[in-house]
């Protein structure tokens, strides 16, 4: 068994998206939609959460990305595995990730999103690791900014385990 410290309990977590959700609803007070666009997988838990306290219309939509290159060390090109259902003209948008690490991801996807003709584009982050900055992204919403160490849970896997703890923990390999 890999061993895991909580960083993030499961409260505190619910809390801050409680936060997020009320900034998010009153910046974007007015608009007709909202569109979120989750980063899959590990977007999925956090844009569930933060979508059922925003109180703006919203619409859903997922995409899936790989990137290129050797599993530990991202090239900063990503692959679309799994599209858009629906165009993004003219849509208020939303990206919904897990975490912005490097920022290689993020950067290349963002360009892609843009492309598409959105009315607006930001972003919004459950954990931003600072320190391991390599590409410069402008994140509009944070929720946690942690420390350079690998964490799981709360949609973040290791190996495609732990996505599903309600808490954000450190994972000590043994
Ligand atoms: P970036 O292109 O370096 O910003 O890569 C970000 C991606 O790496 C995220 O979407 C995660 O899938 C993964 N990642 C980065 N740090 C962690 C971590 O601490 N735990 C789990 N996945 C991570
Ligand atoms: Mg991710």
């Amino acid at each position: 068994m890999d061993k895991i410290k909580i960083l993030i309990d499961e409260q505190t977590v619910d809390k801050r998206i409680n936060e997020l959700g009320e900034q998010i609803s009153a910046d974007y007070a007015g608009v007709s939609e909202l569109h979120l666009v989750c980063v899959l997988k590990g977007g999925a838990f956090f844009m569930c959460e933060l979508a059922k306290r925003i109180t703006v219309p919203v619409s859903l939509d997922f995409m899936s990305v790989s990137s290129y290159g050797s599993e530990t060390k991202s090239s900063g090109v990503v692959k679309i595995v799994k599209d858009l259902d629906e165009p993004l003209k003219d849509k208020d948008v939303l990206v919904v990730e897990d975490i912005v690490d490097s920022g290689r991801t993020l950067s290349y996807l963002l360009e892609i999103i843009r492309n598409r003709g959105p009315k607006s584009v930001k972003l919004c982050t459950l954990l931003d690791k600072p320190d391991r900055r390599v590409m410069d992204v402008k994140v509009d919403y944070t929720a946690f900014e942690i420390p350079d160490e690998f964490v799981v849970g709360y949609g973040l896997d290791y190996d495609q385990k732990y996505r599903n703890l309600p808490y954000i923990g450190v994972l000590n390999e043994q």
